[in-house]
């Protein structure tokens, strides 16, 4: 132990250390300064970026050691006197942070170069920020807000008025927290005395084991408190998502089917569990063959994954419209093609973690998560406890994208503090996040299209595979949703879409952004361009006269109320001939570096499919005057406290910031079902609203006024004003509920589904999201890579409840759209950190020009619909589309690497 002194934002700081000790633990571990994160400890992400001695440094590669006599300057040292300063405040404003956990590092390094360059440049921007990642905004919030520090104006934040909160750009209510460095995450929270939990993993994709005697581990290391095994679940040693599946063991049993599967559990003090290596624990493997890829799992004779699914298929899809081969005879243009995707990774920066611990017979568990109530149905049934005997408190979500749906750590400490009886902590770090949680599916398609001479859709074929991996997780649900929009979203007379979701020997596959849908309009989009150009008609107009319409019948039978691609693709349709015609002339006159305009479309239904997706919302009013909005909608990053809030707001008649906000919390707030399928805005909104209007319905009533009359809320009394007549209702007069309240509001909705028959037809979504995407992007033929130069986004919403936070998410979607297409690849057991495997930087985003359409739903709340996920769909077949004029390769495998076009291009062959 060596002692070290330095100033830490201001202050003389002395630790008694190793000297070997990186800075960032240093800070979060022993000072509590956790708005310094970790999100790769390795280096790769930059979110512990801070000052050292004016410089900017990733702080978990430097050595405590090198701080000795230094400046440290944290996230939690910008702000002065609890006032964010001018960068923090643009930030905030800009609505640069989404989830928030790579904000203090993208603050440090921006602050490094505002230091030297008080007027950057993008450019400067990107080489200053180009090691901090974030996987949430697209960066392009972030460029705005750097740009416009002292003069924010240009962000149009608005404070709404009573009545005006929907549709105004109020800034996040959650967003100080997440600039300031206060916000905590899963891992920055847990009682000094908790435990710490590693779980030991499976280092083969398919094996037998057997457990030996853990005497002597226990003996040599006295910090070792306790291991966990199968034995020490106390109910179903199982999870999954669906009710009646709980196929993927906490800690396996004798048997793993993935590299990364959790076979037992360490528990004791964080170096002990740290130190002891995995090749010390008696363990004994016998490594079997593993099925991996597409071809071998399904083979005949194949090695089963699991008993009760012979051929290793989990389920098959279908939907069937109409007469295919009629309507392929009745095609003149026919084209058929096969794609493939690989596993993605969500790579959100917040690894995952939370804490548990006893309280009498109840457990809590504090967490990372996309879905509170999920969480508490799980732990339940692992635990063998009542769903009311576990309580889920949510922290901070630090990205969640789908990946942060399953369980991961919530059933490790559960067990853990419960049979200790003392708190238990754990944090995955890198790796063991990247190997170990879902991944989006692999697919493997063959598509056909047919229409007429003059461009009119007739028939459509899709055989799509999917690899699920070893679990279930959520392959049900994507071999559903991927039928449903395998044509996107196109009006075509007859259809048939089947797919296939099997297991293999790899990470399980579940929920990412899209469900299988961003992998179905890579082909149904590149089918559209081939038929385009045969048909001699411009690729947005053939598009425009396929889109689906209101009225008109989707390949489910499902009437649409609300359709607004052809809209979104007459607000592309300026910038797409200019850009294209700028491509030609720029292609006129080069050779090795080309440039191509590609268009995308989709579609998405908001919401699970064809089953109950309900939300309820509570909104109380206190003695005291106060309104609170009881939220269990998780917000993830997208803004979802804040757009719940504005719908409160406007339910009710308040001004927004008179609002109070209770969230997450499964003891205090009703279950707003998960934030995923993009739902909430749609389905919790709905419940929002419903519970304003509640709370306003019961308000007027005792006043005895009507339905128009003004509510003002004032200390301990209410101000009711119906056209000249002004009545109070003093709040002491009325009963006082346990927790302080007066009157309560509720609302509740479940989008109007159907159940699909046995050739897929019903009405399995309430609505649907449209978006149109153009890329313009630049080919070096020689070397093969692309770069986007830029991108315009049209998206229906329906309506937008906040335009800000709209499009957060479509500049979000459009670079993990971008990643999707050009880089990211997750090969199992290689590409396990963020090092390997790449997520695109601040330099791969380009300008992002924004529209938002609004066909309003009938069913929405104000008429919205979802954008989390549709920001996504359209982004790798508009970059596919512009790969192609620039090269005359249609790319069919995603992602196109330099590798493959720069093979492509050679061999004409992508
Ligand atoms: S945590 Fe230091 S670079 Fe990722
Ligand atoms: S806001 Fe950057 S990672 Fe979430």
């Amino acid at each position: 132990m060596t002692e070290i002194n330095f100033l830490l934002n201001g202050k003389e700081t002395v630790v008694d250390v190793e000297p070997i000790r990186p800075l960032a633990h240093i800070l979060r571990d022993d000072l509590g300064f956790t708005g310094t994160k970790i999100g790769c400890d390795a280096g790769d992400c930059g979110a512990c970026t801070v000052s050292l001695n004016g410089q900017s440094v990733c702080s978990c590669l430097t050595p405590i050691a090198q701080a000795k006599g230094s400046e440290i300057i944290t996230v939690e040292g910008l702000s002065h006197n609890n006032s964010l300063n001018d960068l923090q405040e643009a930030f905030h404003l800009f609505g640069a942070a989404q989830c928030g956990i790579c904000t203090p590092g993208m603050l440090m390094a921006a602050s490094d170069l505002l230091k030297h360059n008080d007027d950057p440049s993008e450019e400067e921007i990107y080489d200053a920020l180009g090691g901090v990642l974030c996987r949430c905004t697209g960066y392009r919030k972030i460029v705005e807000a750097i740009m416009h520090i002292g003069d924010t104006t240009d962000a149009n934040i608005e404070v709404p008025a009573v009545g005006e909160a929907v549709g105004s750009r109020a800034a996040k209510v959650d967003g100080r927290q997440k600039i300031d460095g206060t916000e905590l995450y899963g891992a920055d929270q847990a009682p000094a005395d908790a435990l710490w939990l590693r779980a030991v993993r499976s280092p083969y994709w398919r094996a037998t084991f057997t457990l030996g005697d853990f005497s002597p581990l226990k003996t040599k290391y006295s910090g070792l408190v306790d291991i966990l095994t199968a034995e020490d679940v106390t109910g179903i040693n199982g999870f999954g998502i669906y009710p009646e599946i709980k196929d993927q063991p906490v800690l396996a049993e004798g048997f793993v089917r993935y590299r990364g599967e959790a076979v037992i559990a360490l528990i004791g003090d964080a170096e002990t569990i740290a130190a002891i290596r995995d090749d010390e624990i008696p363990i004994s493997w016998q490594a079997e063959e593993p099925v991996q890829g597409f071809g071998p799992p399904v083979a005949e004779k194949a090695a089963q994954l699991h008993d009760n699914y012979p051929g290793n298929i989990l389920a098959k899809g279908t939907t069937l419209k109409g007469d295919t081969a009629k309507g392929f005879t009745e095609s003149t243009v026919v084209f058929e093609e096969s794609f493939v995707t690989g596993f993605v990774e969500h790579g959100y920066i917040e690894p995952e973690a939370g804490w548990a611990q006893r309280v009498g017979d109840r457990i809590e568990v504090t967490v990372t998560t996309q879905s509170p109530y999920m969480d508490r149905d799980e732990v339940a049934i692992i635990m063998g406890l009542e769903p009311e005997d576990v309580r889920i408190i949510p922290t901070a979500c630090g990205g969640g994208f789908g990946g942060k749906l399953d369980q991961t750590v919530q059933p490790l400490v559960a067990l853990a503090a419960w049979k200790l009886n003392r708190p238990v902590r754990c944090t995955f770090n890198r790796i063991e996040s990247m190997a170990a949680t879902t991944k989006r599916h692999p697919s493997q398609i063959t598509a056909r299209y047919g229409c007429t001479d003059w461009g009119k859709l007739q028939a459509y074929e899709f055989n799509g595979d999917f690899n699920t991996g070893a679990y279930v997780s959520w392959g049900l649900t994507v071999k559903d949703r991927v039928p449903i929009h395998a044509t996107g979203p196109y009006f075509v007379p007859n259809v048939s879409a089947k797919s296939r979701a099997f297991f293999a020997n790899e990470p399980p596959a579940g929920a990412f952004r899209g469900f299988g849908v961003p992998q179905a309009a890579i082909a149904h989009d590149s089918l559209m361009d081939q038929m385009a150009e045969r048909t001699g008609i411009d690729p947005l107009e053939f598009r425009y006269i396929n889109a689906i319409r209101k009225g008109q019948e989707t390949a489910t039978g499902q009437k649409l109320e609300s359709a607004g691609l052809d809209q979104c693709l007459d607000a592309l349709r300026g910038d797409w001939k200019a850009w294209r015609a700028e491509a030609e002339n720029y292609n006129a006159s080069h050779t090795i570096k080309r440039r191509g305009v590609g268009i995308g479309c989709m579609w998405y239904g908001c919401g699970n499919t064809s089953i109950a997706n309900p939300s309820t919302m509570h909104l109380g009013l206190g003695a005291d005057g106060n309104v609170t909005l009881y939220s269990g909608a998780q917000d993830i990053g997208q803004g979802t406290n804040t757009t719940m809030m504005q719908a409160a707001a406007d339910g009710l008649g308040i001004q927004l910031n008179q609002l109070n906000l209770v969230w997450g919390d499964t003891d205090l707030t009703a279950d707003a079902g998960k934030s995923s399928a993009s739902r909430q805005a749609y389905v919790s909104g709905n419940a929002v609203k419903m519970a304003g209007e509640d709370l306003r319905g019961q308000i007027l009533r005792l006043a005895n006024v009507g339905k128009n009359a003004s509510i003002k809320f004032r200390p301990g009394k209410l101000i009711v004003q119906e056209q000249d007549t002004l009545s109070e209702i003093d709040l002491s007069t009325l009963p006082i509920a346990e927790n302080g309240e007066v009157l309560r509001g509720e609302g509740y909705f479940d989008p109007p589904t159907e159940p699909l028959n046995e050739n897929g037809q019903g009405k399995p979504y309430g609505t649907y999201g449209f978006a149109a995407q153009i890329a313009d992007v630049e080919v070096d033929m020689e070397l093969g890579t692309v770069k986007v130069l830029r991108i315009a986004a049209a998206h229906d919403v329906g309506q937008s409840l906040n335009p800000q936070q709209v499009e957060g998410q479509i500049h979000g979607g459009v670079a993990q759209g971008l990643g999707f297409a050009l880089m990211e690849e997750y090969i199992p057991g290689r590409t396990e950190n963020l090092h390997d495997y790449l997520i695109p930087t601040i330099g791969d985003i380009p300008e992002i020009k924004t529209h938002i359409i609004e066909d309003p739903e009938p069913t929405g709340p104000w008429g919205a619909k979802g954008i989390g996920e549709p920001a996504l769909c359209a982004t790798a077949p508009a970059i596919f589309g512009g790969i192609y004029q620039a090269t005359g390769v249609r790319v069919k495998q995603a992602p196109c690497t330099p590798d493959r076009l720069r093979a492509a291009i050679l061999y004409n062959d992508a």
